[in-house]
């Protein structure tokens, strides 16, 4: 695992974090996830499904319907969510913490008309926590913003093996996938992007 990152805003962010091998084995994890807990499109609390599709791995998921947006501890068919994978775990305690794990990775699947408006993450208790994010298949243009909605923004591609860690100043600032850039990784055989991002609930 490479650990040379640059930062934007504060988002630390890790060009080439994960090799291919790594890349594969991770992807194997996911299948995991994704047999156990099926991707699901949440309905945002306007009543429009997200164009995202989703699913969680560990103590909780995160999940948004009529109601708004929270952490639950089962998936809508009622299932315990699967334990996040140590892979995941392990990148956790390099770059975040050794001693205190996610309660929460969060699984994005992206296909290719698939984007996430500018948002924060704000549905944890402790913002002191980072969100580690890992990005899989195709690139994907990640938009960082500001603390609050407006202003100007910075953009950059993230591949497949990007690792971003969101800390401190960047812990609360809008961020958000324009676009993806269809077939530019062979990782996934029908293409598209995954995203996990590990977050701290309690
Ligand atoms: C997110 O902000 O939840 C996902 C970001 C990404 O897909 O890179
Ligand atoms: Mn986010």
């Amino acid at each position: 695992m490479l650990q040379e990152s640059l930062e934007i805003r504060g988002f630390r962010i890790f060009k080439g974090c994960l090799d291919a091998p790594a890349q594969s084995a991770l992807l194997e994890d996911i299948r995991a996830i994704v047999r156990a807990a099926p991707l699901f499109s949440p309905m945002t609390p306007y009543g429009k499904p997200m164009r995202v599709q989703m699913t969680s791995a560990g103590k909780y998921g995160w999940f948004s319907d009529r109601k708004g947006y929270r952490y639950e501890r089962r998936h809508p068919d009622g299932q315990p969510w699967p334990p996040i994978p140590d892979s995941v775990l392990a990148m956790w305690e390099s770059l975040v913490d050794p001693n205190r794990h996610p309660d929460c990775c969060l699984l994005n699947f992206y296909r290719d008309n698939a984007r996430m408006g500018l948002h924060q993450d704000r549905d944890e208790a402790d913002f002191s926590w980072p969100v580690l994010s890992v990005s899989l298949g195709d690139d994907g243009l990640f938009r960082m913003g500001n603390p609050t909605r407006g202003g100007k923004t910075e953009s950059i591609w993230l591949e497949s093996g990007d690792v971003v860690v969101m800390g401190g100043e960047a812990r609360l600032t809008y961020h958000g996938i324009d676009r993806i850039r269809p077939g530019s990784s062979r990782l996934l055989p029908k293409g598209g992007r995954i995203n996990l991002t590990c977050r701290v609930v309690d």
